[in-house]
């Protein structure tokens, strides 16, 4: 029915260089884990300034884009597909405001930020940009379908 939650609403969420760099990567997981969402594709790679154009497109004009671009491309980014009812919305306080100085305590960037332009992670902003920005990073092959089991034995 259409009131029934979308459980299979989906977000881009990446570990930005830093993050990888400072071995954040296992916490960073652990807490959408804990959280109750689904992790349903996950990659490590350099990022190319070309698909770094098509993902930041909004930001180009700003006088930052030249430092994102070199922040971006300084070692590799761990980038996954998390599903979960309200994933986009959830994902994002989450992980707090954009400039670390103002994400609270708790939060990925409140705990782990140094920096606005240093801040550990991405998170996609909507369902719509989500859908974009999945189609963007990954083919849709390596993204996975599983279902969860508490119980090994009788899976
Ligand atoms: S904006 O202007 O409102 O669209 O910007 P904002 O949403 O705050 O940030 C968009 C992304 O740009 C990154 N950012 C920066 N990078 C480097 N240097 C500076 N000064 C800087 N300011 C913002 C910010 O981390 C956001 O990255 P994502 O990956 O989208 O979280």
């Amino acid at each position: 029915a259409s009131s029934s939650p979308d459980i299979r609403e989906r977000t881009l969420i990446a570990v930005k260089p830093d993050g990888v760099q400072r071995r954040l990567v296992g916490k960073v997981i652990q807490r959408f884990e804990q959280r109750g969402f689904k992790l349903v594709g996950l990659k490590m790679l350099q990022v190319s300034e070309d698909i770094l154009a098509q993902h930041y497109s909004h930001l180009r004009a700003k006088p930052f884009y030249p430092d994102l671009v070199d922040y971006m491309t300084s070692g590799p980014v761990v980038i996954m597909v998390w599903e979960g009812y309200n994933v986009v919305q959830s994902t994002r306080s989450m992980v707090g405001h954009t400039n670390p100085v103002e994400a609270p305590p708790g939060t990925v960037r409140g705990d782990f930020g140094l920096h606005v332009s240093r801040n550990v992670v991405h998170a996609s902003d909507s369902v719509e940009g989500a859908k974009g920005e999945i189609q963007l990073w990954f083919q849709r092959q390596e993204i996975l379908n599983w279902e969860s089991c508490d119980q090994a034995i009788s899976c």
